[in-house]
Order: structure tokens, then sequence, then C-alpha cells
């Protein structure tokens, strides 16, 4: 921090000093008018403006790993991105969740497993570097993570300037162990310390939904903030935690949970209802093509979550649909909306930056059911003829007025853009 603010300083007392020199009262005041304007703004023009302008797309290790995270796991992971078409498709982080760290040595700087990561971090982010992908490393607000590895409070600059050094380019910044911390304050004095670091980094605000992060997320400079608590790899699950406390939850659980905060995303800051279970072996073939295109929807970040090394192509093919993707990375960044909903039938629309709306057919019900969307539902009147273009099936529909109906599988989805 010391380097950073020592040199903006030196910046303004040299305008300063020329406006002064200059003795001409019209340059004066250009000069003091700029002066002040710059540092007005120097909030939007920080390194930190215009990340994720999209929701950010990658790996993280934590759904399918735990805490059994390597340097070999990494760089393997990094491969199998480029290899199987995802790189291609839009993922570009590489995220190491909890575990990586062990201790902090006599300096306070913090030490990660020398057995997991013989090379060290910043070999390993290089790596991921040099394979044309970012690196996302994880830490804590508290004094530990949540798996009981050394947390950031008391070292927030200190640990900036090494994920700095590092070449970290993503920060999921986790919330166990904080006590009586203040949630908002927590987040944005990380964010002031990575920004003080000089590097664009990423934030992820892994607050749970606690303190309602969606209220001031954004204006602490969170690029992303968990809605809720952790999403398990089911359908529909409540599962408490080893201690009692309440608890992960399966996909429906967490989509409920979204209704409503739709408002607060938008390009450089998103709702994130947890990384993706996509392929981890708890749910369905169909059930994770609902999760994924509930997901794309909602314009959450798309964090894959499994074994990228082994996917089956039926995976391969749902994490990789370029346009269920192009939903979820749309530039406008409207976060879509549940615009109706009938027992265990919904329909999800978001609107494109073209002006035509993806929608997504929600059947939660255990039986087939057919379900109507309404041009009215989605903001069209009802005489507009617009084109129906399947996302799943690659194939156009046809042109429709007033409403498409299509027969949904049970737990399954239909997504669909309609374009007029
Ligand atoms: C919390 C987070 C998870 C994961 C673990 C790691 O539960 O919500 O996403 O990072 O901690 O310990």
């Amino acid at each position: 921090m010391a380097v950073l603010h020592g040199t903006s300083r030196r910046i303004h007392n040299t305008r300063f000093g020329q406006a002064i020199k200059m003795k001409q009262p019209i340059w004066t005041l250009v000069v003091l008018v700029s002066f002040l304007t710059g540092t007005m703004f120097a909030q939007k023009d920080s390194v930190s403006a215009g990340l994720a302008l999209t929701p950010p797309m990658g790996f993280n290790t934590w759904n399918r790993f735990g805490c059994n995270v390597s340097d070999e796991l990494v760089r393997t992971m990094a491969d199998a991105m480029v290899k199987s078409g995802m790189k291609d498709a839009g993922y570009q982080y590489i995220v190491i969740d909890d575990c990586w760290q062990v201790s902090r040595n006599a300096n306070g700087n913090i030490v990660a497993d020398p057995q997991r990561f013989p090379s060290g971090i910043k070999a390993l982010a290089d790596y991921v570097h040099s394979q044309g992908l970012k690196f996302g490393i994880y830490s804590d607000a508290g004094s530990k993570t949540c798996a009981g590895r050394p947390g950031g409070r008391g070292h927030e600059f200190q640990d900036g300037l090494q994920y700095a050094v590092w070449g970290v380019d993503y920060l999921k910044y986790d919330w166990c162990n904080t006590t009586t911390q203040d949630a908002q304050a927590s987040y944005a004095l990380i964010r002031e310390a990575l920004d003080a670091s000089g590097r664009p980094i990423v934030l992820s605000i892994c607050e749970w939904g606690t303190a309602k992060p969606w209220l001031w997320g954004k204006g602490v400079g969170g690029n992303l903030w968990r809605t809720t608590g952790d999403v398990t790899d089911k359908w529909e699950a409540q599962v408490k935690w080893p201690d009692g406390s309440c608890c992960a939850f399966g996909v429906l659980g967490i989509l409920d949970a979204q209704v409503g905060l739709e408002s607060y995303a938008g390009p450089g800051h998103w709702n994130d209802p947890d990384m993706l279970e996509v392929g981890n072996g708890g749910m369905s073939t169909t059930e994770y093509r609902s999760h994924f295109s509930l997901w794309a929807i909602l314009a959450a970040p798309l964090i894959a979550g499994n074994d990228l090394r082994n996917m089956t192509p039926e995976i391969h093919d749902i994490l990789t649909n370029k346009e269920v993707i192009a939903v979820d990375q749309d530039p406008l960044g409207r976060e879509g909306r549940r615009v109706w909903k009938d027992r265990d039938l919904e329909i999800w629309a978001k609107q494109l930056q073209d002006g035509s709306r993806a929608a997504v057919l929600l059947n939660r019900g255990s039986s087939e059911q057919k379900i109507p969307l309404k041009w009215e539902q989605i903001g069209y009147p009802g005489h507009l003829s617009a084109t129906v273009r399947d996302l799943w099936a690659h194939k156009d529909l046809g042109t429709c007025t007033v409403e498409f109906s299509a027969v949904v599988a049970p737990h399954g989805v239909v997504m669909v853009t309609v374009r007029p």
C-alpha cells in the first residue's frame, strides 16, 4: 500500500506544482479542476475497474476435490481446460480453493504447502498463464479459513502484495472465523489491499448471503458475491453441516433464493449462486442440463467444479454449449428472473442485448408437463411475430405469435431464445 499511495501522492504534487509555476490563472484553474475530478473519480479509475464485465467463467477445486489440492492437479486441470475446448467456450480462471496454505513465516507471509506445491505458487500461476488462462486463489476474511488454514485477517495488504507478485488474477474471499467483524468493512479492506498491489484482481465475495451482500457488494468493489450457503450435488436437498448449523442446498433451494435479487447484478458485479456441480455424479444428465441452464439465465458465474480430465461426452456437451453460454455472457449483463410459476412449473426469462429474450421453461415435478410461454410474460405484445430457437437441440422451432409451448421432461428444462 505504501508504494502505491506514495506514487499517487507524488503525481498529484507534481500536477499541483506545475499549476503554481505557470502563474496563469486560467491554466491554474484547468489543472486544479483536472486534479479535483481525478480525485473524485479515483475509485472508478482504480486498477480493478472494468473487471468481470461478464460473469466470470472458470474452474475451482472445491466441489470435487475439497482439500485434496496440489500443483499437479491444478496444472493438469489447466491442460484439460484447453484440450476439452472449455477455454474456447469462454472458461478462463483456474482457482485453487481452500487448503493450499499451511502457515505464516516469521515475517507474516503466507506459506503454501511445500509438499503439495513444491514449485511454489508463482511457478504454478506462470504455468496457468502460459496456457492462456488466468489464475485464482482463496483466502478468508477471518483469522482462519473454513478448513482451519491461516486466514487473511490483519494481513490484508501483505497478502495483496504477495498475490500480485505471484500473478493472481482472482481472489475468492471466504467468511469463516470472522467473529464480530463487519462484513462490508472487511470486504472493502481486502479490495483496497488488492488495488494497492497495483494488479487487477477479481474479488469474489464468499459471505454466503448472510449480511445481504447484494446491497453493498458492488459498493465495496466486489465483482461477485455468494447469495447463499454452499451448493451440494443434489437436485433438491438441505444438508446440515457437521456442527448442526444449516445448510448446503441442492439446485432448487439455491434457485429459490435468487428470486428478487436480479436488480442487483450487472456488468462487473454479479450475484453468485455458487459454483457448478455439473458432472460430479449426484444428479442425472437432465438435472445437470437444468442446473447449467438456470445458472446461465441467472447470469451467474460459471465456475465448473468437476474433474475436467475425465468428462463423459454428455457432461462435456453441457459445459461447452456455446448457445447457453452466450445467454450467460450476454454483454447487456441483465440477470434473468422468474416471470411465472404454477406449482412445479416455472418460467425464467432474461433480456439480451439485441432486445431478444432467453427463457428457461422448468419442470420441477416428477412427470412430463407442457409449459406455455406467453409473449406477455417476457415483455412482448402478443401480436408480435418472433422466431423461437431451442438452445439444447440447436434447432430453430419456427415463428410464433402470442405464445410458444413445449413439453418438458421431469426435472428438465427447455431453453429457448425468442427473437422478434
Ligand atoms: C466455504 C465456502 C466454500 C468453500 C469452503 C472451503 O464453505 O462457501 O465454497 O470455499 O468454504 O473450506
